[in-house]
């Protein structure tokens, strides 16, 4: 008896396996253990048989019914979804109801999603998205923006001087001069791109980084002009409204030139560590475009006036987001991107 179910047991977990159907499964199950069912049969004969035999046979034969249900309902469940598969067309073995693999999810870095705000900001004001070599030459980087060979700025910006004469740029501003070169006047354009000057590298200080630079020139632009597109630009930025300052600044390649000083947005003023105590923060110099740099460009300075500024992206990223090392954003270290990840 304990033979006929062992038997019993492996056909039928072959057939149920190599079933084809739900029609054909059902039709095995009935056959196993419906009303008049093999198994059912054996366990309705268990009062036939004496002491010990009773004992082991029921045993056997109620595992194996435990174990066929259990089969049978597994196979019927994969056997379902092949057929909702099949009814969508999807006959190919897949098991469509599987759960995904989750890829990971990368995310921008902190300059990349500065500065794509501050370009929104810039195109909603009619500006156009203007890029320049990283690899440049006297001329753009110095000439034409009015340093001349031995000017003492020079010297404000140690420079990454390449064999061929050439230079790693040290600031956005050659991006001006080859916009005034490319499209005359008017103009109204920024340029973002990444920088590079000769630095010891510290928490605050970085060879390579990034400006965002803008121009405008037209006929009658005024400082006034300046101060209401930087206003704009700091309270989008900063999502409320600013209060700044302009304070005398020298660059030769505008005249006259400011530092633009933010209110500070943590002590609104009053003076905190941040500000060091001032209640003002200086965060982008700008100007008036000098006449000679419009001459340089073939620009009519009796007609056309014009300003520029020159944003710290790097900088902007590190203030917004209170990071304090300015090396993490070079490092490669992707635990520091991650959170920047939007999903
Ligand atoms: N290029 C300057 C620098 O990196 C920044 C700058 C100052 C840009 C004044 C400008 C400007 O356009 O008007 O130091």
């Amino acid at each position: 008896m304990l033979d006929r179910i062992k038997a019993l047991g492996e056909g039928a977990i072959n057939e149920i396996r190599a079933s084809e159907s739900r029609q054909d499964l059902e039709k095995l199950r009935v056959g196993l253990l419906g009303k008049k069912g093999e198994l059912t049969e054996i366990l309705k004969g268990l009062k036939e048989l004496d002491g010990q035999m009773r004992k082991e046979v029921g045993r056997e034969a109620n595992l194996l019914k435990g174990k066929l249900t259990r089969i049978i309902s597994q196979k019927a469940e994969e056997l379902g979804q092949k057929e909702v598969g099949k009814s969508l067309g999807m006959d190919t073995g897949f098991d469509f109801s599987l759960p995904g693999t989750e890829l990971p999810v990368g995310a921008l870095s902190p300059i990349t999603i500065v500065q794509r705000e501050i370009e929104k900001i810039f195109t909603g004001m009619g500006f156009s998205i203007v890029d320049g070599p990283e690899v440049e030459d006297d001329f753009h980087n110095f000439e034409a923006l009015n340093i001349p060979e031995h000017h003492p700025a020079r010297d404000m910006q140690d420079t990454y001087w390449l064999e061929n004469g050439q230079l790693l740029r040290t600031h956005t501003s050659p991006c001006q001069v080859r916009a005034m070169f490319k499209y005359g006047a008017p103009l109204k354009i920024i340029a973002p791109g990444r920088c590079f000057r000769n630095e010891n590298v510290d928490a605050s200080h970085e060879n390579t980084f990034f400006q965002l630079e803008g121009m405008m020139i037209d006929k009658n632009i005024s400082i006034a002009n300046l101060i209401y597109v930087m206003k704009l630009l700091l309270s989008e930025v900063f999502k409320r409204a600013v209060k700044i300052r302009l304070r005398p600044g020298y660059f030769p390649f505008v005249e006259p030139g400011f530092e633009l000083d933010l209110n500070c947005l943590i002590c609104n003023g009053a003076g905190c560590s941040t500000c060091k105590r001032s209640g003002w923060i200086e965060l982008l110099p700008c100007g008036m475009v000098h006449p000679n740099v419009l001459e340089y460009a073939n620009i009519d300075p009796e007609v056309y006036t014009g300003f520029a500024f020159g944003l710290g992206l790097t900088r902007l990223a590190m203030m917004k987001y209170g990071i304090r090392d300015i090396r993490v954003l070079n490092s490669g270290d992707l635990r520091s991107l991650k959170q920047f990840a939007t999903v």
